[in-house]
């Protein structure tokens, strides 16, 4: 069999970045990470003032979509970095209001179907992890290999609490906990392409188990499969 593509989908913080360059790293697949698209959707409009903490101005963000360009570069340390109109926003885009303001900019349908469009190109030519919401669901519904993660919004919350410690981002564990729970409801009650499970995915709670397990787990499967 060729290259395939794979979808890796399931909520927020949940690990499945890291499972997703794992298996591309291993496979020698193109990892793409379809959260950062609407991470620097959502930094374009907050920086042309076009989110507050109530509102989001779609008329506008509608009216000026094709003027954002978002691509990604290999750095020398070999870790993926999202670029916004050219700008490296790899940093900026990671924060929990942004993260917020992704969740909120994807609940339009414009923008989802800006984003689908550019996400199945990169698609074309297969051999390609991507991890996302709605990738085994609309991005690649013909994925020969599809992973939908799971673990308890307490093990995320710490996970991603820990994660912004590091990068010396000043949270608090229940403020972490709060956004997590306020993207999941977010997430899953959209109307447009809401997080669910594809009904050909495989499903993994990693909320006990090592990183290398998960990937030792994902690489049979692939193996299975292929
Ligand atoms: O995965 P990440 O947390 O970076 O994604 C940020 C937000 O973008 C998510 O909360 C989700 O609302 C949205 N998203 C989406 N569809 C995707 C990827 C992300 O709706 N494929």
């Amino acid at each position: 069999m060729g290259k395939i593509n794979i979808a890796v989908d399931g909520f927020s913080s949940c690990g499945k970045s890291t499972i997703a360059k794992g298996l591309a790293r291993e496979l020698g697949y193109t990892y793409i990470d379809s959260g950062a698209m609407y991470r620097a959707v959502a930094l374009f409009a907050y920086r042309k003032g076009w989110i507050t903490d109530t509102e989001i101005d779609d008329a506008a963000l509608q009216m000026h979509i094709s003027e954002i360009d978002i691509s990604f570069k290999t750095n020398s340390e070999g870790q993926q970095e999202t670029y916004l109109n050219g700008e490296n926003v790899e940093k900026e885009i990671r924060s929990l209001e942004i993260g917020n303001g992704a969740s909120r900019v994807s609940a339009l349908g414009f923008v989802r179907r800006e984003l689908v469009r550019q996400q199945q190109a990169m698609g074309k030519k297969k051999g390609v992890v991507m991890d996302g919401r709605d990738i085994g669901t609309v991005v690649f519904p013909d994925a020969e290999f599809k992973i939908f993660l799971t673990a308890s919004p307490e093990v995320r919350a710490q996970r991603r609490y820990e994660e912004l410690q590091a990068k010396g981002n000043p949270v608090t564990y229940e403020d972490t906990l709060a956004n997590v729970l306020e993207r999941d409801e977010r997430d899953t009650t959209r109307i447009e392409s809401p997080l669910r499970k594809a009904t050909d995915a495989i499903e993994l709670d990693n909320s006990h188990i090592t990183i290398t397990e998960q990937l030792q787990w994902a690489m049979d499967m692939f193996n299975k499969i292929t």
